[in-house]
């Protein structure tokens, strides 16, 4: 089994992003007092097709329970927290944390909020509401520092996912490649049928950052793949050089406009048939099924080229941040998100699976079902994209010399890049 919370050692705080320059504080706190209705404000990045449809799920379980408490959904828009995290950082900072908020398991929770000691440990919940043995080890770990446990995970997110259109691939007879050289044979023949054979929307860097995580993966192994997190594998090693020229190879296929969309409109190319391929994370799937098609017949999937036998775990969980005045109301809270009734309003619609080992198998369509045989037999790998398998300030780093690969495909450049940026891990 490959270990997910791969960094460790660097006890330092780190500032996860810049603070947001126009965050305006809002006059008042949520507050529990006596006289007026308790409230609870959720911060989180999910305003898109089928992420906010599981949110606003999940709020209606809470609703439905509590009542007498009013749900203010703080979500800001931004792909994997862009914008959100700077207004969180300028929130915490300002000492006006939310009353709870999204963040991945892994180095984005632990090294930053939990080593500046910003959250409050759960223990005592998790004893309380019984939760130990309800979700997997591996889990535990990534929320996890010193023996304390700091969020509670909702789901579980496969990153390493080539989403196809169905009907494109059924008219020209293909199926989802399995191998590089396979990717780039169907990718030929859907570029002389005029079809674009990749769908990116790098926009937002992180986009092409999942992309390139996914050929390491599939280019490494999970096991080198997992080095090259605790510094056991250098970045300028043959086999990353030959993976960023596999990257580069493949941005030769995308749609022009790519760094005009975000990850939502290049899913959409696939959606509509104008590009064929899309690699994303299963909120894909959310997305897909939020605008009404149907996996099998709309679209298909597969592990991304020689990822098979490897998964790459995302979690969002939320805790309990120590600066506020609502403890007992945001428990309330994340004893719903825990439980396998929230989970399993959530997960549905969010194109993830449940965190919990318990939740109803039945509540999941065929891609979950394999999703959550995948994850308990599959090598397990962290994601640098979405912050578990290193810490803010790399995988910032990394995000902006993208931001230069994507358009000069400098292998050498970026190797160096990496190689400097990694002084961070
Ligand atoms: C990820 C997050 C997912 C999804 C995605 C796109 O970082 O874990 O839940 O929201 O970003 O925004």
């Amino acid at each position: 089994m490959i270990v997910l919370a791969a960094c460790g050692g660097d006890e330092a705080a780190n500032d996860p992003v810049e603070p947001a320059e126009n965050y305006d504080p809002p006059a008042e706190k949520p507050a529990d007092t006596e006289d007026e209705k308790a409230s609870l404000e959720i911060f989180s990045w999910w305003t898109g097709a089928g992420e906010e449809e599981g949110l606003l799920a999940l709020i209606d379980v809470f609703n439905q329970k509590h009542p007498e408490i009013e749900v203010i959904n703080a979500a800001v828009a931004g792909g994997a927290g862009t914008n959100a995290k700077a207004v969180l950082v300028s929130r915490m900072q300002g000492g006006d944390p939310p009353s709870t908020f999204q963040v991945h398991g892994g180095a984005e929770l632990n090294e930053s909020w939990v080593a500046a000691g910003k959250m409050t440990p759960l223990n005592d919940f998790f004893d309380a509401e019984k939760l130990n043995d309800k979700f997997p080890q591996e889990l535990i770990d990534l929320v996890s520092k010193d023996g304390q446990i700091y969020s509670v995970p909702v789901n579980i997110h496969r990153g390493n996912v080539l989403w196809y259109n169905q009907k494109v691939f059924d008219e020209l007879n293909l199926k989802a490649p399995t191998t590089f050289d396979e990717f780039f044979k169907v990718a030929d023949t859907l570029k002389e049928n005029g079809i674009t054979p990749l769908a990116l929307g790098d926009k937002e860097a992180w986009s092409a950052t999942h992309l390139y995580e996914s050929v390491l993966l599939g280019h490494l192994g999970a096991a080198e793949y997992g080095k090259l997190w605790t510094g056991d594998l250098a970045f300028d090693d043959a086999k990353v050089k030959e993976a960023t020229e596999i990257f580069a190879k493949m941005l030769e296929y995308v749609n022009e406009d790519h760094s005009a969309r975000n990850w939502q409109d290049a899913a959409q190319l696939v959606a509509d048939g104008e590009a064929a391929m899309n690699v994303m994370g299963d909120w894909a799937k959310g997305y897909f099924d939020g605008r009404g098609l149907k996996v099998g017949t709309d679209y298909g999937w597969a592990p991304t080229p020689n990822s098979g036998g490897m998964f790459v775990v995302i979690t969002d969980t939320f805790g309990l941040p120590n600066e506020i005045d609502n403890p007992e109301t945001v428990k309330e809270f994340l004893a719903v998100l825990a439980s396998v009734e929230g989970q399993d309003a959530f997960n549905p619609k969010k194109g993830s699976i449940p965190a919990r080992v318990d939740a109803d198998v039945e509540k999941y369509d065929e891609y979950g079902k394999a999703a959550m045989e995948d994850f308990k037999t599959n090598d397990l790998g962290p994601s640098l994209a979405h912050g578990s398998a290193a810490n803010e300030g790399f995988v910032t780093k990394v995000n902006d010399a993208m931001v230069m690969f994507v358009t000069q495909k400098n292998v050498d450049h970026f190797i160096e890049q990496l190689v400097a940026a990694a002084q961070e891990l």
